[in-house]
């Protein structure tokens, strides 16, 4: 059903070397799209690469050595999409960090700074370079991967979860400030089983899926699809959204812990 809606467009997906990123990256390759995946570690994008090359699709894989939260390498990665492939369709910022576990008391402002430069800042910064490279004048969607926590409170994550509310709030000012031309929307993943979350999942999943309506975690490819559909035409009257993904975890009653 989704095979070629994605039929010679560009995107570039920021955290693509594994986990959500990487699911992204093969749903849209899947649906006929180049992809550039952007990560800090050239061995991760390398393996990143050769799995995604591994599946049969027409659309090339472009690497870069990139982090997040450095704006100028940001707008090199997207010079390279350009170079590469001319045009620039799809932004999915993916990339995340979270340096820091406990109260926001004890927060201090290095590990405060290095959580908004990647989480929040990194998401305009990336947005605004793809905006004057391509979108501005010929269009474009942005995806941005924030997270349920921007909408509930958190013993230990607090202040990782203000940065995915910011993320919820800034999509909706992009999708104000860039519409007619660009749509920017989000999605809010509960808890996926990737490295990110491993901690909290591996030793602990029958007792955090018992009580979800779906009673399982999310997979990586759940939110591909999701990623696939604000990517595409099939989503082209939304704008500012954020789709939440969570097995119905937001859905449970007061009390009831998930
Ligand atoms: N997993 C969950 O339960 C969950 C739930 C809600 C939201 N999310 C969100 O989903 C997104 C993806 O998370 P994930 O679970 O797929 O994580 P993951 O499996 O740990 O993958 C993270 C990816 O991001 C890259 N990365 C990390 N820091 C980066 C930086 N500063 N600049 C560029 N790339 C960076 C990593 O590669 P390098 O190390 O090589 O840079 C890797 O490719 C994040 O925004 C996360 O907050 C995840």
């Amino acid at each position: 059903m989704t095979r070629g809606v994605l039929d010679g467009q560009v995107a570039v997906i920021t955290g693509g070397s594994r986990g959500i990123g990487l699911a992204i990256g093969q749903a849209y390759r899947a649906a006929g799209a180049h992809v550039v995946l952007a990560a800090r570690k050239a061995d991760g994008l390398a393996e990143a690469r050769s799995e995604l090359l591994g599946v049969a699709a027409a659309g090339e894989v472009h690497t870069v050595v990139a982090n997040a939260g450095e704006p100028e390498q940001a707008q090199r990665c997207v010079d390279e999409a350009m170079e590469r492939f001319g045009r620039l369709d799809v932004l999915v910022n993916n990339a995340a960090t979270n340096p820091y576990h406990g109260e926001l008391i004890g927060l201090d402002p290095s590990r405060a700074e290095k959580t908004v430069r990647v989480n929040q800042y990194g998401m305009i910064a990336w947005t605004r370079c793809a905006w004057h490279a391509w979108m501005a004048e010929h269009g474009g969607a942005v995806v941005n991967i924030a997270s349920v926590g921007g909408l509930i409170v958190d013993p230990h994550i607090g202040y990782y979860n203000a940065t995915k509310a910011a993320m919820l709030h800034l999509t909706r000012q992009l999708a104000y400030e860039l519409g007619p031309a660009a749509r920017v929307n989000a999605i809010a993943p509960g808890l996926v089983k990737t490295e990110l979350a491993r901690a909290v999942w591996e030793v602990r999943e029958p007792i955090l899926t018992e009580k979800l309506p779906l009673r399982r975690l999310g997979t990586p490819e759940d939110v591909a699809n999701a990623a696939l559909f604000l990517a595409s035409d099939a989503s082209s009257w939304m704008t500012g959204q954020t789709l939440v993904l969570d097995g119905g975890a937001l859905a449970l009653p007061i009390g009831v812990e998930g």
